[in-house]
């Protein structure tokens, strides 16, 4: 029998509603992805894709604009869409935890390291003081924070750029959740402190089975990190499956785009690849495929009909209607054998 995936996003929606309700962006529609217990992903697209709302989602952390108005999100097979807020707040932190793109936000400055890191520990685990300090200078140690027994009374302010950002790792798996959600965690780190923190980040997760969600724009850290790919494109996941497969045959002409200078894959700085065009305004969705207008491929199809999810084999989804006629061929070849 086949197992259960850790995660599964069934056609999730999220839509940002002005107070009037005349404007709705459509940052995340119909959005289906799974993930296996300590499995990867990795999440690209560009600016303004949908990622981080995506992310905001999967935590139920939205802002008040913005309304969950379809979809299930299966987390150990429960639906989180449907949970209390009381739920949620059990949830955050214990089970899945998210590391935010600016550290500086997700620390207090009003408060030392030590209480930070120590605090979801008292909370969740019910762990008197002195040993979820404990657990904190261990988790900073974990981390490689040096001298965990000063830093612990310092403050953030006090620290580097890295290693707030480990700080704020250290505090994501905290309660060894079964999932952790980075979104463009290493952006503010210089190159050296890059690789090393994602070196103990794949540590950490080879240590505790962890599941982690990467959101980069930076395709050679998927490479390195990740073992499945979700590529959005205006709110829309367009494809995904194993990160080899679609570095070896991207099925979407948006990947195919995006993955445009494959040769430099090695490169630890390779970015997503500029695309002539601008994406489309998520609240005045052109009416066929999102695509279409900056899209090489394009025929009169895709300017009125909306391509579906196509399973394409091996895993794999992509949203076009060429990525369908690839997979009728193979259907048509399978067939022929
Ligand atoms: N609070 C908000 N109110 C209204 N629209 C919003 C709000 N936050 C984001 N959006 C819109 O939702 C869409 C998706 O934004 P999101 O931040 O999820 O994109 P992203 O893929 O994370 O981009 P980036 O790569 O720049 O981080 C964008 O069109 C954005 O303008
Ligand atoms: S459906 Fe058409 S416009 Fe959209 S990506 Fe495929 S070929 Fe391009
Ligand atoms: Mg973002």
């Amino acid at each position: 029998m086949a197992r259960e995936p850790l995660l599964r996003l069934e056609n999730l929606s999220t839509h940002y509603i002005s107070a009037q309700g005349t404007r709705v962006v459509r940052a995340v529609d119909e959005v289906s992805l799974s993930l296996n217990a300590g499995e990867t992903l990795g999440i690209v697209g560009e600016s303004g894709s949908g990622k981080s709302t995506l992310a905001l989602t999967m935590l139920r952390v939205l802002p008040p604009a913005a309304h969950i108005v379809g979809g299930r999100i299966l987390f150990e097979g429960e639906d989180l869409v449907a949970k209390s807020d009381a739920d949620m707040r059990e949830i955050r932190g214990k089970r899945i935890a998210m590391i935010l793109q600016d550290p500086m936000a997700s620390l207090n400055p009003l408060f030392t390291i030590g209480n930070q890191v120590a605090e979801p520990i008292q909370i969740h685990e019910k762990t008197p003081r002195s040993a979820s300090w404990t657990r904190a200078r261990e988790l900073l140690k974990a981390v490689r924070i040096p001298s965990p027994e000063t830093r612990v009374r310092q403050y953030p302010h006090e620290m580097s750029g890295g290693m707030r950002q480990r700080i704020v790792g250290a505090i994501g798996i905290s309660c060894q959740p079964r999932l952790l959600i980075a979104d463009e965690p290493t952006t503010s780190l210089d190159l050296t402190i890059q690789a090393q923190y994602l070196n103990l980040l794949r540590e950490l997760q080879r240590a505790h089975g962890l599941a982690l969600i990467f959101i980069t724009h930076n395709l050679g850290i998927v490479a390195k990190m990740c073992d499945q790919l979700a590529v959005m494109y205006a709110g829309r996941v367009v494809e995904s499956g194993s990160v080899s497969r679609i570095f070896n045959a991207p099925a979407h002409p948006y990947t195919r785009a995006l993955l445009g200078s494959i040769p430099h894959m090695g490169d630890p700085q390779h970015r997503l690849t500029a695309i002539a065009g601008q994406p489309p305004d998520l609240a005045a969705l052109p009416r066929g495929c999102s695509f279409a207008p900056r899209c090489p491929q394009a025929v009169d199809r895709c300017r009125i009909e909306a391509p579906p999810a196509f399973s394409i084999g091996e895993g794999r989804v992509a949203r076009c209607w060429l990525a369908r006629e690839v997979n009728t061929d193979r259907t048509t070849l399978a067939g022929a054998v």
